[in-house]
């Protein structure tokens, strides 16, 4: 039997991602979390069994790994948890819960999850260490670069294109079409009609 999927990242977004793997039928090895004091308990009934040092030598011992840190924002933490794996040659594995439709003409990059509820429809490519959040909708033929998190309930109409690591908060709206640059931050609620371009911030005042 497999030994389950390393964690990597023990807080909010890792529970979860626990329930998305534990519906994908996939085993849970334990989980890793750069906060020594959390090494020796337990999220959701897993191990917590290492910090951040022990990352590599788990990885290599678990049948796959996934970066469970969130991301609010910008993907510092996650590209890095990305690049210290694969420069290791562990390559993260890809998940989609049971309850989300994904294409089978769309294609997820490895180390992305998409979560319960999430549709990623014909044509669309999502590349490596994104997040498809709980119930957002990816149209046809989008494109999302490298660590993107879309979050939860957004839309992204048909044929927009989202550069690598950029941030789609809780249902934003992305206009069919539309071309948003990279490390960009389209906060909550934003409603996106035209193109914008990297590095672009926008916020829905309160
Ligand atoms: C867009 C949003 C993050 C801004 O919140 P804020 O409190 O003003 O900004 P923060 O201080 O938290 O900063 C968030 C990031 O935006 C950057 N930022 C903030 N103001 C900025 C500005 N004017 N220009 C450029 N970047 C800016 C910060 O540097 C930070 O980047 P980091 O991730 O590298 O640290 C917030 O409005 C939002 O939409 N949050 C997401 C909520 C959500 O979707 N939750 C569900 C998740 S599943």
């Amino acid at each position: 039997m497999s030994k389950g999927v390393l964690l990597i990242g023990a807080g909010g977004h890792a529970r979860s991602c626990i329930d998305v793997i534990e519906s994908a039928g996939l085993r849970v090895f334990g989980l890793i979390d750069r906060d020594p004091t959390m090494v020796g308990g337990d999220v959701l009934g897993y191990p917590v069994l290492g910090s951040d040092c022990e990352l590599l030598k788990l990885a290599k011992d678990s049948s796959g790994a996934l970066i469970t840190v969130g991301q609010i924002g910008r993907p510092k933490i996650r590209v890095s948890l990305y690049e210290k794996l694969t420069s290791c040659g562990v390559v993260p594995l890809s998940v989609s819960a049971s309850t989300a439709r994904v294409s089978r003409h769309a294609s997820i990059g490895n180390g992305s999850i998409v979560m319960h509820q999430a549709l990623v429809n014909a044509g669309a490519r999502v590349g490596v260490n994104c997040i498809i959040n709980t119930g957002a909708i990816v149209e046809h033929d989008v494109e999302i670069g490298d660590h993107c998190h879309i979050a939860i309930g957004a839309v992204i109409g048909g044929g927009v294109r989202i550069g690598a690591g950029s941030f789609v908060g809780a249902g934003a709206i992305i206009s069919h079409g539309v071309s948003i640059g990279s490390n960009s931050i389209i906060g909550a609620g934003c409603v996106v009609m035209s193109d914008c371009p990297a590095e672009t911030f926008m916020k829905r005042s309160a």
